[in-house]
C-alpha cells in the first residue's frame, strides 16, 4: 500500500522530544526521513535514561522510528558540502536547535532559499519574538511560560505540571500539520517557506479554554469552578480548578473500591445535565430528579462539592471497571484512570496500533506508542530506530550519488561519524 507523504524527503535536524516527534510522524505517513546527528555522539537522548548499557534509550528509540541516520560533522568544511547536498536533495528541513544555531553553522535562510528554493524550513524554539526569544527552553518551561502550570493543580497548592508532553510533543505535533500545509501550499506556489512553532505558543494554544475563562472572570464568579461552591472569592487570575471538568459539564475524579492501596482505583466522573436522571438512580437519590436544588444544572452549581462527594459515596462502592460497566449502557459518562500498565496491556490498544511492540537488534523486543492517526489508505508499519550512523553510506550514496571513492574520501575527511557501534561507545 502507497503511503501519504511518499516521495517526500525530510533533513531531520532535530533532537531531544519536540522534533523528533514531529519527523517521526513524517516517517509514520511514508517520508524518507534522514536524521542528521553528531558524529560519535549522535541524539543527546540516545543515552540518556539508559535502562541497559550501552544500548539506545527507550527515550531515543521511541521517538526515532520510521528513520534513517547519517552522522556529519557540520561544522566541518566536508560536512558542510555534504550538508549542501542534502539541503538541494530534500523537500523539508526540520530542526529544533536552540536559537540561532543553524545561523552559526552556515544555513541562513537566505543561503538555505539559494540552495534549494522549494525547501519548506521547519523549526521549534522554546519563545517566539520578544524578551525570551533568545532562551533554550525544555517541556517544563514551556508547560510553565504557556499557561498550563498556572492553571493545573488545586487551588490551594502550588503550580503543577503535567505528565503529558504538551510543550514537547505538543509542539511537534503543531509543526507537523505546519509542513504539511507549507508542502500542500507549495503544490500551487512551487516555493518553499519558513514554519516556526514555539513551544509557548503550543501549549497556549492547548490552553485556550483558560484564556477563555481569564475573560468569562469580569463578568462575575464562574459557577462551574469549585471554589465558587465553596464561597472562595476569585482574584484576578484564572485559579488551578482541581479536577474540575473545565467545560459546561461538571466533573471530578472519585474514589472507586480499593484506592486504600491502589493508587490509580479512581474515576472520572461527568454529571452531564442530559443524563442526570439516571445518575440519581444509579446513586440511589430519586429525589434529585425533582427536588428544586438539584434538578437543573444552574441549581447544583453551588453544591458540585457535595453532589461529587455523594456519587463517590457509590463509586467507592464499586472497582472503576464496574462503575464502567453500570454507567456505559445509561450513557453516562466517565471513564477509569488507567495506570501505564493497564495500557500497556491492553489488547485493544495493539490490535489498533496505538501500542505496538517492536524489535531491536540490540535491546531486542520493547513497546512503543504507535501512530495515533489512522489513515484508511496509508497504513503506518512502525519501524525500530536507527543504530547511529547506520545509514551513513547508504544515504551518501543513493540519496547524493557519491560513488565508493568519493565516499570514502569524505570519510577521510572526518567529516562523518565512525561507523555504526563504534561511535556510540
Ligand atoms: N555537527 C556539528 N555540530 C552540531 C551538529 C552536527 N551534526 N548538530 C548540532 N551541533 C551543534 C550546534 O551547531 C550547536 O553548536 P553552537 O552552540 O556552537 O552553535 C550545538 O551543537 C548545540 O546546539 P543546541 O541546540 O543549542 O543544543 P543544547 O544541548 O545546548 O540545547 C535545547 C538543547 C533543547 C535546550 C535547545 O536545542 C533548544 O532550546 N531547542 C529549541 C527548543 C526545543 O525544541 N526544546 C525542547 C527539546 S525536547
Amino acid at each position: 500500500m502507497s503511503k501519504a507523504l511518499d516521495g517526500v524527503r525530510i533533513l531531520d535536524f532535530t533532537h531531544v522530544q519536540s522534533g523528533p516527534t514531529c519527523t517521526q510522524l513524517l516517517g509514520w505517513f511514508g517520508a524518507d526521513v534522514i536524521k542528521v546527528e553528531r558524529p560519535g555522539v549522535g541524539d543527546i537522548t540516545r543515552g540518556q535514561l539508559r535502562d541497559i548499557p550501552k544500548v539506545d534509550s527507550l527515550y531515543f528509540t521511541m521517538l526515532n522510528h520510521n528513520k534513517r541516520s547519517i552522522t556529519l560533522d557540520t561544522k566541518n568544511p566536508k560536512g558542510k558540502d555534504v550538508l549542501e547536498g542534502l539541503i538541494k536533495a530534500c523537500d523539508v528541513l526540520v530542526e529544533n536547535f536552540g536559537p540561532g544555531v543553524l545561523d552559526r553553522m552556515g544555513f541562513s535562510w537566505t543561503k538555505i532559499q539559494a540552495l534549494n528554493p522549494r525547501l519548506i524550513v521547519a523549526s521549534i524554539k522554546g519563545f517566539g519574538p520578544g524578551p525570551y526569544e533568545d532562551c533554550k527552553v525544555y517541556e517544563n518551561v514551556a508547560q510553565c511560560a504557556g499557561g498550563a502550570a498556572s492553571t493545573t493543580g488545586f487551588e490551594e497548592g502550588p503550580p503543577v505540571v503535567t505528565g503529558a508532553q504538551i510543550g514537547d510533543s505538543g509542539s511537534g505535533l503543531h509543526l507537523a500539520l505546519g509542513i504539511v500545509t507549507a508542502l500542500f501550499q507549495r503544490t500551487s506556489t512551487g516555493r518553499g517557506q519558513r514554519v516556526s512553532v514555539s513551544m509557548q505558543d503550543g501549549v497556549l494554544n492547548l490552553c485556550r479554554v483558560k484564556l477563555r475563562d481569564q475573560q468569562r472572570m469580569a463578568h462575575g464568579p464562574m459557577k462551574e469552578y469549585p471554589q465558587f461552591g465553596e464561597g472562595k472569592p476569585f482574584g484576578e487570575a484564572v485559579p488551578r480548578a482541581g479536577n474540575a471538568s473545565g467545560g459546561g459539564q461538571p466533573g471530578w475524579i472519585l474514589k472507586c473500591k480499593g484506592y486504600e492501596h491502589d493508587h490509580n482505583a479512581y474515576i472520572y466522573f461527568i454529571t452531564q445535565a442530559p443524563v442526570w436522571t439516571k445518575i440519581c438512580d444509579v446513586i440511589d437519590k430519586p429525589e434529585w430528579k425533582t427536588d428544586p436544588n438539584f434538578a437543573t444544572p444552574e441549581a447544583r452549581l453551588d453544591k458540585l462539592t457535595f453532589i461529587f462527594d455523594t456519587i463517590e459515596g457509590w463509586t467507592k462502592t464499586k472497582t472503576k471497571f464496574e462503575v464502567m460497566a453500570i454507567c456505559n449502557p445509561l450513557d453516562i459518562p466517565c471513564g477509569p484512570i488507567l495506570s501505564m500498565k493497564e495500557l500497556a496491556e491492553e489488547p485493544a490498544l495493539r490490535a489498533t496500533g496505538t501500542v505496538v511492540e517492536v524489535d531491536h537488534p540490540e535491546r531486542g523486543a520493547y513497546l512503543t506508542v504507535g501512530n495515533p492517526i489512522k489513515m484508511s489508505d496509508s497504513k503506518t508499519e512502525v519501524t525500530r530506530s536507527p543504530l547511529l550512523g547506520e545509514h551513513t553510506d547508504e544515504i551518501l550514496s543513493d540519496v547524493l550519488k557519491y560513488d565508493a571513492k568519493e565516499i570514502a574520501a569524505i570519510h577521510d575527511s572526518g567529516a562523518l561519524a565512525p561507523p555504526l557501534r563504534q561511535a556510540a561507545e
